[in-house]
């Protein structure tokens, strides 16, 4: 059984007003903030990085109901910066499959230090590399573009991904990545994914509220269908 999750990217946030885009996307009723951290060489560009992370969570104390951030670590040599994402605030550490040598201490490390465990993988990454680590995982990441850059467009070749993963782990939380929007929520939520990124569709709607609340439904709805929702 799982839960709808829906973690907008702040990517496609005003950086330069972030504290308050960052509030208004959790009273437009978001789960998580989806925190995309980028180190110019595991990807083509940079985002943000510690001390933007701190800032937020002085922000957005640990102590409010909604205040989950998952970081996304599009960075090479996760293991590196598993003690400062803690320390800043990380409640979910993602990394990339492709990045390490040895998820399986990875995953060990990131536990150790207080945080959930995520995986990821990259459109060109089988979905199997997942299978050995998926019970110690608490979410599973299917990249639905090429990691790097927000308002890029879905890829629905990849939810062939989603359902294997579906039909062998009911209860993990399965996260897609990239594109998701009206147009798309449809195709990634009865594939089976139930953790929503979204951010340009998040952040530039007019109406915040009701995009989340479009994005919920859809996965509420699918999640029912299979018998999984959690209530
Ligand atoms: C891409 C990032 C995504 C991105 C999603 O590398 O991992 O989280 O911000 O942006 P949208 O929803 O605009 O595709
Ligand atoms: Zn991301």
């Amino acid at each position: 059984m799982v839960k709808p999750i829906i973690a907008p990217s702040i990517l496609a946030a005003n950086f330069a007003n972030l504290g308050c885009d960052c509030h208004k996307a959790y009273d437009a009723g978001a789960d998580w903030l989806h925190i995309d951290v980028m180190d110019g060489h595991f990807v083509p560009n940079i985002s943000l990085g510690l001390p933007i992370i701190s800032s937020l969570r002085s922000e957005i104390p640990k102590s409010d109901k909604k205040s989950f951030f998952d970081c996304h670590m599009m960075v090479s040599e996760p293991e590196k910066w598993v003690p400062e994402i803690a320390q800043a605030g990380g409640d979910q550490y993602t990394f990339h499959y492709e990045a390490t040598k040895d998820p399986v201490a990875l995953v060990k490390l990131i536990k150790e230090h207080g945080m959930k465990a995520a995986c990821a993988v990259k459109p060109g990454t089988p979905v199997d590399v997942l299978y050995p680590l998926a019970q110690d995982l608490d979410m599973a990441l299917v990249m639905t573009v090429e990691p790097g850059f927000g308002g890029q467009k879905f890829m629905p070749d990849m939810m062939s991904k989603v359902e294997d993963l579906r039909s062998k782990y009911p209860n993990l939380n399965i996260q897609v990545d990239g594109g998701l929007g009206k147009e798309t929520v449809p195709i990634a939520a009865k594939a089976g994914a139930n953790v929503i990124v979204a951010g340009t569709s998040v952040f530039k709607a007019v109406d915040p509220k009701e995009m989340i609340q479009f994005l919920r439904d859809h996965v509420s709805e699918n999640l029912k269908e299979r018998g999984l929702l959690e209530q």
